[in-house]
């Protein structure tokens, strides 16, 4: 049985970036697929705002919850053992003040069971992010590509093409090392910046769709799982088709039930 001393926490990841150690986050909704995951030995298990459209099919992930997000989490929480658990705060709990941000970062740690929250956000959210860092939260920034900016952005775009976009990234990693970010996502930038913001940080970035030079790397778990089929971005390496398999077994079924092969007498209380 793992014990409380095996657990990753928002301290482990520094020493792995010193030595060299690649490592692995992987997004988790619920907490059968976190138990198979924490078994797995990933290092960390992030519950994110993603779960909104992967989970609950909506277009993008501005309406999801607190209420949803805190739900999942505590599921995820249950479930890890030795994976740190990070909750990934909703669209509109941060971005009006300190105080509803340190509040809801607090929820995640006492209602969710989470050792850290994400959030996303630049330079322009260092001194938010210092507030919670301050009251002991351990953050996980979020640059690059950040879903939650999307209308600002006009769209799902690939960022740092330009000088200017290269050293706003730039600038914006130091800056949430600086506020006391454990930990920083590059999300859909070129290799090139990726590579640079990871040499200039001594916090880990951990990249998904920033190419080889990351410390780490995270995935969203249904899209390698192969359990959506709608579009899939080009860094995704799928590892299994859930979708088709799930059909075959549901036709399956509805071919033995309607045959009346299912339930034979093995699966039956005679
Ligand atoms: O919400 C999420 O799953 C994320 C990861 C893709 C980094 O933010």
């Amino acid at each position: 049985m793992t014990t409380a001393k095996n657990k990753i926490t928002a301290a482990s990841f520094g020493p792995m970036k010193k030595k060299g150690e690649k490592i692995v986050w992987i997004t988790s909704y619920d907490y059968y697929t976190a138990r198979a995951l924490d078994a797995a030995g990933v290092d960390g298990l992030l519950v994110g705002d993603t779960l909104n459209m992967v989970v609950y099919g909506h277009k993008d992930t501005l309406s999801a919850t607190m209420e949803t997000m805190l739900r999942h989490t505590e599921a995820v929480s249950r479930a890890a053992q030795t994976a740190m658990v990070v909750g990934d705060m909703p669209f509109g709990s941060y971005q009006t003040s300190d105080t509803d941000a340190v509040r809801n970062a607090m929820r995640f740690l006492a209602e969710g069971g989470a050792a850290g929250i994400k959030l996303e956000g630049g330079i322009e959210m260092a001194p938010r992010i210092r507030r919670i860092t301050e009251a002991g939260i351990p953050v996980f920034g979020h640059i690059g590509l950040t879903p939650q900016s999307i209308n600002k952005f006009g769209g799902y775009r690939v960022q740092g093409k330009t000088d200017v976009g290269k050293n706003y990234l730039l600038e914006s990693a130091q800056a949430l090392e600086e506020a006391g970010c454990f930990s920083v996502v590059l999300e859909a930038m070129k290799n090139d910046i990726a590579r640079k913001i990871t040499e200039s940080l001594t916090i880990p970035t951990i990249g998904i769709g920033a190419g080889k030079d990351t410390d780490g790397q995270i995935i969203v778990i249904n899209d390698i799982m192969g359990v959506g089929e709608d579009f899939m971005p080009k860094f995704v390496r799928q590892y299994f088709n859930y979708q088709a398999k799930l059909r075959e077994v549901g036709a399956k079924f509805a071919a033995d039930v309607r045959s009346g092969s299912y339930p034979n007498d093995a699966e039956s209380y005679g």
